[in-house]
């Protein structure tokens, strides 16, 4: 198992025996784009994980040792200024969050983490590598930082650290997630609903395109900016309103001609997604395999037409299944620009959907797709 790899490879290393955490990647059903809107979500989280092997080194050095990549670096314990090195920044970022809630006495550490959650895949590695990475420092520094705080300080290490002003689903998803669940979440009031997640015949299957363009997370701020000007120009007659989880769909109307076209879609497209989200989860309690799937093409519609997010892979990938009857419903996931498409498949006929998916995106891009059927898991651990 990979979480005895990760631990084996701590005693190889560094010649003595960790504690042993991990957080899971996640999945998101419907709702996307909508939670830095203050709208709704329906994650979960699933059982690719990363592990965190951590031990106390008093030495005033921070060791830490990607295992997936083979990378190891080493910063002082007060380091307090983001580094070149990209992902040393997501642990680097986590602790001085977390200081700034709580001072503790940080005196050093090795740390390994790997796992079999794919980077760049759509399913929020960085969440599992912030929230996982904090879980461990506030056991092993016994800071006593609870969840709520380190899907915070998490959030904030993502946007202070690493650059991109991330909503709140995925830390939600990754700390609280429950196995057999998908959570419906308020990204205002923060309130959940978990839905047990089953479909009869049906079973979500992620297919990951294995491409993540550059744009990602410069264009995910730029959507942001451009929520937040249509926001501003509701307003300026409706004082009331904070952001798009308040305006309705009369008032986009009433505004339409004050805004540049593009702002009024990617609003438009925020309004229907939010509703899609409730109608998803009525559907799910009466297991309408129909209606979900319906609408996983709509949002991927809305996804693709309208807040342009998506790319020609995954595009290609969403077209595909609407030929295969066996296919509900399809859509990419998570912040687009690549990563994983999510699709509704009967169980019966996954073998097929796979094969006939593979080859003809090999064919057309000549890239290897994978496919991982989704089992969703628990929230951050520790072992
Ligand atoms: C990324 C962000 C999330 C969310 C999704 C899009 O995964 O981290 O907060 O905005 O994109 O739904």
């Amino acid at each position: 198992m990979i979480q005895d790899t990760i631990h084996e490879k701590f005693v190889e290393r560094y010649g003595e025996h960790p504690q042993l955490f991990s957080a899971p990647g996640r999945i998101n059903v419907i709702g996307e784009h909508t939670d830095y809107n203050d709208g709704f979500v329906l994650p979960a989280a699933i059982n690719k994980r990363i592990y965190f092997a951590l031990k106390k080194n008093d030495s005033g050095q921070c060791r830490i040792y990607a295992h997936d990549i083979d990378e190891e670096y080493t910063f002082p314990a007060d380091q307090k200024e983001p580094v070149k090195k990209t992902w040393v920044n997501y642990p680097l970022g986590v602790i001085r969050e977390m200081m700034k809630i709580r001072e503790f006495n940080l005196t050093g550490f090795d740390c390994i983490f790997g796992g079999d959650l794919p980077l760049g895949a759509g399913l929020s590695s960085s969440a599992a590598l912030e929230t996982g990475f904090a879980h461990a420092i506030n056991e092993i520094f016994e800071v006593g930082v609870e969840p709520a705080q380190i899907m915070h300080l998490s959030q904030n290490a993502e946007h202070n650290f690493a650059g991109m002003q991330c909503g709140i689903m995925d830390q939600f998803a990754a700390v609280y997630g429950k196995k057999g669940h998908v959570v419906k979440l308020d990204c205002r009031s923060l309130d959940s609903d978990y839905y047990p997640l089953h479909f009869k015949d049906y079973q979500l299957i992620l297919c990951n395109s294995n491409v993540q363009h550059e744009l990602a997370s410069s264009e995910y701020n730029v959507r942001r900016k451009q929520c937040e000007e249509g926001v501003g120009i509701i307003k300026q007659n409706h004082p009331s309103v904070k952001n798009l989880r308040d305006v309705t769909f009369d008032m986009l109307e009433e505004h339409q001609d004050q805004m540049d076209e593009v702002v009024l879609d990617r609003c438009l497209y925020v309004l229907r997604e939010n509703e899609r989200v409730h109608d998803t989860c009525e559907k799910l309690q009466e297991n309408d395999v129909d209606a979900i799937g319906r609408n996983l093409y709509l949002s991927h519609k809305g996804l693709s037409e309208m807040y342009e997010v998506s790319c020609d892979e995954t595009d290609f990938l969403v077209d595909l299944t609407k030929d295969m009857e066996y296919v509900k419903g399809a859509r990419m996931m998570g912040g687009g620009f690549g990563g994983s498409t999510i699709n509704l498949v009967k169980i019966d006929s996954m073998e097929e959907f796979e094969e006939r998916l593979a080859k003809a995106y090999y064919d057309k891009f000549s890239i290897q797709a994978d496919f991982f059927e989704v089992e969703t898991d628990d929230g951050i651990k520790s072992h």
